[in-house]
């Protein structure tokens, strides 16, 4: 096992009617700003239950934060925020919003040009406003990490940052909050949390076994309860099982000590930034043609997965690791995820200015053993056509 430092000052509040919590969450005497997406917090009433629970204070709204937040969009807030001398940010959706509102809080106490705190990967960030979080879409896990993905619309740059002063000081997660998500929607968190875990997991192995097997397990989790979720009627106990393994999946506890990957989701980024695909569309795609075309580096991991998350153990070595990476297809199918690029509209002729960005935001070096260079990189995109 690797040597770690681990610490996670996330408070969660879960379960149902927790938005009431807010009331005793949220300093009296606080100035709040809550950041909200489009239309679905007002309409589904969640935003009215904020409001309530936040009783006399001071409160100030900022709605309009879109899916992958803009950057341009999240200055307007930062203005907002100086202007009224707003000391505590509130966060109402999934993670977009929550992202938004980590660039916001890292922003405002920030002198320098806003975009350095993206170009350090968070390095310039020394301090940033309290922050909570009302999550709605489970997926992302933003909710309890301190790291933000936010998308400058101009130059179609989609980047990331972390901090620790970013991390919420708390999250309240109620299962109900669920129940007006869309399929696609579902189907995409589905698929992030799943991908997530793989990326810390599917890596090579250093004998972390307490790590491997919360991992195992959280995999597990998702695949007995995704096709439920996405195709069934709302229910509570699997509404409740996948907000807690996404939150799981990417809070820090499972990458303890263990080397992690990371290039799907890097390498995916660009195919949103440029063609609009969803976050949870980008990672299915680009999954199963990442674990064919690494097979080798991987081939122990691979083998381990195969045995414990889908149970297979008869045929060779390569039939083993052939049907993994089918069955982990037809998950995210079975979820209503297509897995093939042309599925999205984007076609070989696509490539180039793909693989053109991944080299322009230096990203020629990904992956556990940082051998995902531009070359392979077109050959992730080219199978995953
Ligand atoms: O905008 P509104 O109207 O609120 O609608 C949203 C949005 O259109 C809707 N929605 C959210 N909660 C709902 C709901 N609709 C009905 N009922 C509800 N309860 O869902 C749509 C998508 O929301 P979004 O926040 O964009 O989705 P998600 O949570 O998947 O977040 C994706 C973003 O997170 C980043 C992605 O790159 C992407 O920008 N990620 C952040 C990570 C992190 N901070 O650690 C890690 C991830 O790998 C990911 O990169
Ligand atoms: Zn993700």
């Amino acid at each position: 096992m690797l040597n770690f430092d681990f610490q996670n000052p996330t408070r969660i509040v879960f379960g149902k009617d927790t938005i009431a919590r807010l009331a005793d969450l949220v300093p009296a005497s606080a100035r709040v700003l809550i950041l909200y997406g489009g239309q679905s917090a007002e309409r589904t009433g969640t935003l009215a239950e904020v409001r309530a629970a936040l009783g006399e204070r001071t409160v100030f709204e900022f709605g309009g934060i879109e899916p992958n937040p803009a950057f341009e969009t999240l200055l307007r807030a930062v203005e907002l925020v100086r202007a009224e001398q707003i000391d505590f940010l509130l966060a109402v959706g999934g993670g977009s919003v929550i992202d938004g509102s980590k660039f916001v809080a890292a922003a405002v106490p920030f002198a320098g040009d806003p975009w350095q705190i993206l170009e350090s990967f968070g390095g310039v960030v020394h301090s940033a406003l309290p922050l909570g979080v009302v999550l709605t879409l489970p997926a992302t896990g933003s909710e309890m990490n301190h790291t933000s993905v936010v998308t400058r619309k101009a130059t179609h740059t989609k980047a990331f940052f972390a901090s620790p002063f970013v991390a919420p000081q708390f999250s309240i997660l109620d299962p109900v909050k669920t129940y007006t998500l869309p399929a696609r929607q579902l189907g995409n968190g589905v698929v992030d949390a799943f991908v997530h875990v793989v990326e810390q997991y599917l890596t090579y192995p250093v004998d972390a076994r307490v790590q491997d097997r919360f991992a195992e397990g959280l995999l597990q989790t998702l695949i007995e309860i995704g096709p439920k979720v996405v195709h069934e009627p709302a229910d509570y106990d699997s509404r409740a099982n996948l907000m807690w393994a996404a939150t799981m999946a990417l809070n820090g506890l499972i990458a303890t000590g263990v080397p992690q990957d990371w290039a799907t989701h890097i390498i995916g980024h660009e195919l949103t930034a440029l063609h609009g695909m969803d976050h949870g569309q980008t990672l299915a795609v680009l999954l199963p043609s990442m674990l064919e075309l690494r097979r080798e580096a991987k081939r122990e991991k691979l083998l381990q997965y195969a045995a414990r998350v889908w149970q297979i153990t008869a045929g060779s070595d390569d039939e083993r690791i052939d049907l993994a990476i089918a069955r982990t297809r037809a998950f995210f199918e079975s979820l209503g995820v297509a897995t093939r690029l042309s599925a999205y509209g984007v076609s070989a002729d696509a490539v180039d200015a793909l693989v053109a960005a991944v080299e322009a935001h230096g990203m020629v070096s990904l992956g556990e053993h940082g051998d995902v260079t531009p070359a392979l990189t077109r050959k992730v995109y080219e199978a995953s056509l």
